[in-house]
């Protein structure tokens, strides 16, 4: 059994860092490569293909690093490429859709859930096929203004507020037109967690909010248990991030700044690579 098993986290910028942030007290004893491709950051935006494309080779260079587990923390790419990076990795690799479904489903009692995300998460509907399988309705918004709003850091602003407000509005009424009876809002892209003081706010009481970082987490902890690569019961409040290593594909300086928001404390070396164009 190794002590120190090498985990890959990859996302097309920095929100899997609150992926990151799960997992570091969960496997104490791992050791983490971190990659953000922020120099082709936003994925959400962006067709199927090129996605893929994008998430594989941030997939294969992680490997490349001794990545003997990935976990895909973008919903764009686990959306749209989670079969793709499959196919071209060697290790075994764990996206975030179907871990964020199966917290739905544990915690909705309408069954009725609503799916916030970008638009190509939305556009694959892989939201809502992983809720149908487990018994749940959903509605999928996309809220393609609240990635460029969270990374300018408007994440108390009144902007912020009033964009999300419309969103909602329409995804609630949605809702009422369809009958659902919602209970659940599930947040289905990295960036959302860092709004959900301002979600909590603005959504009808009763509501529940989740996102898949906990639940990935505890996923990936199963998955090494069983596979024997870390031991039993290692949970701890360390969060050292000496055990991380982060990479970005653009500005250093801003993955510091902003990442720092997403993991919620301080980064302070970050590896500039390049994965081509
Ligand atoms: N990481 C993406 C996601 O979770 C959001 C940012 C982007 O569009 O690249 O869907």
């Amino acid at each position: 059994m190794s002590t120190s098993v090498r985990i890959g986290v990859f996302d097309s910028g920095f929100g899997g860092l609150t992926v990151l942030r799960a997992l570091l007290p969960r496997i104490p004893s791992a050791e983490f490569f971190y990659l953000g491709d922020t120099a082709r950051l936003p994925y959400g935006s962006k067709s199927q293909t090129t996605v893929a494309r994008y998430a594989v080779e941030s997939a294969q260079r992680l490997e490349s690093w001794g990545a003997q587990y990935l976990v895909i923390a973008c919903n764009t790419a686990s959306a749209l490429a989670l079969d793709a990076i499959r196919e071209a990795a060697n290790v075994p690799v764990l996206g975030v859709i179907e871990t964020g479904a199966d917290s739905a489903a544990s915690s909705s009692h309408t069954r009725d859930v609503l799916v916030l995300a970008t638009d190509a998460t939305v556009q694959s509907h892989a939201y809502a096929q992983a809720c149908a399988a487990r018994g749940l309705r959903s509605i999928e918004r996309a809220c393609p203004l609240l990635v460029p709003l969270i990374e300018e850091g408007w994440t108390d602003h009144p902007v912020t507020r009033q964009v999300l407000r419309i969103y909602l509005d329409e995804a609630l009424a949605t809702a009422r037109d369809h009958g659902y009876a919602l209970d659940t809002v599930l947040l289905g892209c990295t960036h959302y967690p860092l709004l959900r003081a301002m979600l909590e706010a603005s959504l009808p009481d009763g509501i529940t909010i989740l996102d898949s970082a906990e639940s990935t987490a505890q996923r990936v902890h199963q998955q090494l248990e069983a596979n024997a690569q870390i031991s039993n019961g290692n949970d701890s409040s360390d969060i050292n991030l000496a055990r991380c290593h982060f990479f970005a594909t653009d500005s250093i300086g801003k993955f510091r700044t902003l990442g720092s928001r997403f993991l919620g404390q301080p980064i302070e070396h970050v590896e500039l690579i390049d994965l081509g164009g």
